[in-house]
């Protein structure tokens, strides 16, 4: 039997928006992970990864901080600007920082259009069902691609009783079940599911129409997203049971780093052939146009 094409478009450029629930009818996993610099949107590219999320993970990940409260949008913004440049064929997405869509629709369509015009992003996601539907019909009818993402929706764990998995009894069940149908009929392209119990991430994928994304939701999502940090053991703080680590790429930076430390300190680096040579004759003149340099060079002892 040939293999299907696995996309019907994508041959060369960016891949079409369309193309994902394409992939989706023809039960074909999604691939995402976050990106948060010019290099890693570059590798994401290369490893054929369809979508690249800059997550306001970056406040934990990049930039340090306890949560992902404090991600402002100038951050998220250079971060996004950066990625673009190197993730030239998968979508790449936004996330909208705490603070950049809750206080209206307008504030909402206004940052996420500076995502779009600034920094090139293909689409954004915003966290939460509810409130949160009619800032995505905003910025759908803007023109602007968006993803859902409900769950565990870290901007509210404090509301949500802290870094836990949603939807475990019934009741909460059909409260997420439902918010990932109406942002589907609020115009998302997709839906991100985060921790939340395989049988309703199943159910909920089985309804709808557009992509799910799964980060701790079971192998029943359309497609999986992991954090680049985690992904690849560079996070060295706590991380959730979902988290499956493919390298150890702290301690082998860690490695590297000593190393060049023990070569720079024995004098064993710089070697001949990193240095730049100049002609003797040239290297004479230079050291003739210095008179006096040992008397001046001791004038300042
Ligand atoms: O910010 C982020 O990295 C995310 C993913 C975990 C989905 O929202």
């Amino acid at each position: 039997m040939t293999e299907k094409p696995r996309y019907a478009s994508w041959t060369h450029g960016k891949l079409p928006l369309t193309e994902l629930a394409e992939l989706k009818r023809r039960d074909q996993k999604i691939t995402m992970v976050t990106a948060y610099d010019f290099p890693s949107g570059r590798i994401a590219d290369a490893a054929g990864v369809e979508l690249v999320l800059v997550g306001d993970s970056a406040a934990m990940t990049v930039l340090g901080h306890d949560s992902t409260v404090p991600a402002t949008m100038e951050e998220l913004l250079i971060l996004t600007r950066a990625v673009t440049r190197g993730a030239k064929r998968p979508l790449v997405i936004a996330d909208m920082p705490f603070g950049s869509f809750q206080v209206s629709d307008e504030a909402a369509v206004e940052n996420a259009v500076r995502f779009v015009k600034e920094a090139g992003a293909d689409a954004v996601k915003l966290e939460g069902g509810g409130p949160t539907l009619s800032r995505v019909q905003a910025i759908v009818g803007a023109g602007i691609p968006v993803m859902g993402h409900v769950g565990l929706t870290p901007q509210s764990a404090t509301m949500l009783g802290g870094f836990k998995a949603q939807g475990r009894t019934a009741e909460k069940a059909e409260r997420l079940y439902e918010d990932a149908l109406a942002l589907e009929a609020a115009g998302c392209f997709a839906v991100v599911l985060e921790a939340v119990p395989a049988p309703v991430a199943a159910r909920v994928t089985a309804e709808l129409e557009i992509p799910t994304i799964g980060i701790g939701a079971g192998g029943g999502c359309d497609g999986q997203v992991l954090v680049w940090h985690d992904l690849l053991g560079l996070y060295e703080g706590r991380s959730p049971r979902f988290v499956k680590q493919y390298a150890d790429l702290a301690s082998e930076i860690e490695r590297a780093l000593g190393r060049y430390v023990d070569a720079v300190r024995s004098g064993a680096f710089p070697e001949e052939q990193h240095t730049y040579a100049m002609p003797d004759e040239e290297r004479v003149q230079f050291e003739t146009r210095l008179p006096g340099l040992a008397e001046r060079a001791g004038q300042h002892q």
